[in-house]
């Protein structure tokens, strides 16, 4: 009896469709479950940044801020315009301090006499005095995307910078460049330099602001948890804070443009600043599996020791 009910070919077309009817029912409340628990979590990470963000308004996050704090700190840049795009929160910190004074170097003109004026003003919003600004011209360093600056010019001029402002805290890009410029990337090939042939005085410690990856630089302050217990020294701004960094890059008139303004809206480097120390150590292991960087600019280096540069 059952058996002949199997060969039906009207049953067999029931069974199908049932089942094909069951599939889909299931794809759809699966589907449906996960909708909802990725809105959950949303909701939940979205709480706890704002959590985040309002204790850190409410209480003086100094601790966390470079250890000193230094008295002397110095900001080396490529670009007019890199201190208001990438370094604000850290800028903001340090004038406003009442132990550090604050001196920034920039290794190109943009080449124009606008661009020094535009850096000149924004700095002075920013509250770094023209007295504090040094800005070098030099052929050797033409603002490109695809040139690597000579490491030993640029690493002589930091050290004379050191020496002369007895300097105790270095801040410029990580081998990231933030943005993969090969102009901010020399930066850190300078100091790494320095660093590895012990030529930085004991009373000065180097550091990089660290680059993230391409989703966390645009989430602005949906960042906040990811960057305050992944680092060690972190500079933060509130929105109210920010709008200076924002009045400060539009002093950059000829730089403002569509896609900075974008930037300057949703950037987390216009509300978080991390940074990291560099040490001798960490270089020599880079050294060891980073190739590209051993060939393009590593200059033998005479004496090896295992040593932090202090
Ligand atoms: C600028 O440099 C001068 C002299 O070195 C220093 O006294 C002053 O505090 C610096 N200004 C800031 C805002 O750090
Ligand atoms: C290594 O450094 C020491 C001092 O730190 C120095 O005396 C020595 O000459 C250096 N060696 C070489 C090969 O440069």
């Amino acid at each position: 009896m059952w058996f002949s009910e199997i060969l039906d070919i009207e049953f067999v077309k029931e069974y199908l469709r049932n089942q094909v009817n069951e599939i889909v029912w299931w794809w759809c409340y699966y589907i449906r479950e996960i909708f909802w628990q990725l809105l959950i979590a949303f909701f939940a990470y979205t709480c706890v940044c704002i959590f985040f963000y309002v204790i850190l308004k409410k209480v003086n996050h100094a601790a966390w801020q470079l250890p000193g704090p230094p008295r002397r700190v110095l900001l080396v840049t490529a670009h007019p315009d890199d201190e208001a795009m990438f370094f604000g929160p850290l800028i903001y910190w340090v004038t406003r301090s009442k132990i550090s004074n604050i001196y920034l170097l920039c290794f190109s003109s943009g080449g124009d006499k606008q661009r020094k004026e535009e850096l000149w003003n924004c700095a002075k919003v920013l509250g770094i005095p023209e007295a504090n600004v040094t800005i070098i011209m030099s052929t050797e360093l033409p603002d490109s995307q695809s040139v690597r600056w000579p490491i030993d010019v640029l690493a002589e001029n930091i050290l004379h910078y050191i020496e002369s402002y007895k300097i105790n805290a270095v801040i410029t890009f990580d081998k990231h460049g933030v943005s993969k410029h090969k102009n901010h990337i020399s930066l850190y090939f300078a100091i790494a330099a320095l660093c590895i042939e012990k030529k930085v005085p004991s009373y000065c410690k180097l550091y990089v602001l660290e680059s993230v990856n391409i989703i966390r630089k645009y989430v602005q302050l949906f960042d906040l948890p990811i960057s305050l217990l992944s680092t060690s020294y972190w500079y933060l701004v509130t929105y109210e804070q920010r709008q200076i960094i924002r009045n400060a890059m539009k002093a950059h008139k000829s730089q403002y443009v569509w896609f900075r303004k974008i930037y300057m809206i949703f950037s987390r480097y216009t509300f978080i600043n991390t940074l990291q120390e560099v040490s001798a150590l960490d270089l020599e292991l880079d050294f060891q599996f980073d190739d590209e960087y051993i060939q393009s600019n590593y200059e033998p280096v005479q004496n090896e020791s295992n040593d932090n540069c202090k």
